[in-house]
């Protein structure tokens, strides 16, 4: 053997020892790894340890240095990974079993959500179906085919988000009922949840983005009767049966007569009942089902609005709009179901 053969053999167990190293686990397994690598008698240190002598003497040196430094770093490693496991035994011998298992994380759904999600089902028993419409919607649609007098405040740039000259967020869920009402002959009846957007400032009571219900029905001979038993029912099926609810006039250009709904509730905050507001109401202006491209002497409808996270807020006694908005966990598991 040469002393470069020598020098390549000692290589080749440095090269292999970690992985027979990394898969010992227990003491026998340790002290019988540690005989095959570095054993004095047998094994392969020992193998090289016989070479070692029959090399010519001038390469004695070069190879005995090379020898020693592959037994201390497999040795080194051997030291370190036994006591790694060793520390880790004993980390598992010293754990309490009868600790209860950390509880699996699970996700559920938005507060809003589950308020929109009761309320459709309230409305789907009733006959009404889902419709969308786009966030980014067009004046014609947010505003001019909904009534609204062109020099409206509503429409000012400090009060809506532009996104060109005729494309901006939807203020409100409304200009749903034209879109439907172009697309699906009467009778209709349709509820429409969604993102609206306003240029508001983000306060206890006020967020720029918020989510909006809206409802409409179309038919021939729809009067306020409907509305106001369909409203009555909804609020009954909601909040309880023995629930109270008032009409009282209000104004939106796309309804008239406009109005709106007001709920007797207990927040639970020791100060009894009140009335809330909850939506707005009315009977769809004939001006609306003529954009929308019907005969406002045949037919007629009503429709609402309202903000579902005004409906959690009050349910649930959350004093802040901004905490449905955080992400919180620990608000939002308490939602879970
Ligand atoms: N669009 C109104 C708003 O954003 C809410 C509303 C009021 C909708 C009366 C309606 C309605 O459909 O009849 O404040």
């Amino acid at each position: 053997m040469t002393l470069d053969e020598f020098l390549l053999a000692c290589q080749r167990l440095a090269d292999d020892a970690p992985a027979r190293i990394a898969v010992a686990a227990s003491p026998s397994e340790f002290a019988e790894v540690r005989t095959q690598l570095v054993g004095r008698k047998q094994g392969r240190l020992a193998d090289l340890m016989a070479q070692l002598a029959a090399l010519p003497p001038e390469a004695r040196r070069d190879a005995g240095r090379a020898v020693n430094e592959v037994k201390s770093r497999i040795e080194a490693l051997l030291d370190e990974r036994e006591a790694l496991v060793a520390a880790a035994a004993r980390g598992a011998a010293a754990q309490d079993l009868t600790m209860p298992a950390r509880r699996r994380w699970r996700g559920s759904l938005h507060p809003v959500t589950l308020v929109i999600d009761e309320i459709a089902e309230i409305f789907r028993e009733l006959g009404f179906t889902i419709a969308l419409g786009p966030e980014a919607e067009t004046e014609f649609y947010n505003f001019t085919s909904l009534n609204f007098p062109a020099d409206h405040p509503a429409m000012e740039l400090h009060d809506t988000l532009y996104l060109g000259d005729d494309t901006l967020l939807r203020t409100h869920t409304s200009p749903v009922q034209v879109r439907t009402l172009q697309q699906y002959a009467p009778p209709v009846r349709i509820l429409a949840p969604g993102n609206v957007y306003r240029r508001d400032f983000f306060d206890a009571t006020h967020a720029p983005s918020f989510m909006q219900l809206e409802g409409l029905a179309v038919d021939e001979g729809i009067s306020f009767v409907d509305l106001k038993a369909t409203l009555s029912e909804f609020a009954r099926r909601f909040y309880g049966g023995t629930r109270r609810v008032r009409f009282g006039p209000s104004y939106f250009p796309f309804v008239e007569p406009g109005a709106q709904m007001d709920v007797e509730v207990d927040l639970g905050d020791g100060k009894g009942t009140r009335w809330v507001e909850i939506l707005g109401c009315g009977m769809v202006h004939p001006n609306v089902l003529e954009a929308a491209g019907l005969d406002s002497e045949r037919y007629t409808g009503w429709a609402f609005g309202m903000g579902p996270a005004r409906i959690a807020m009050s349910r649930h006694g959350i004093p802040d709009i901004r905490i449905l908005y955080d992400s919180d966990v620990r608000f939002l598991e308490q939602f879970a179901r």
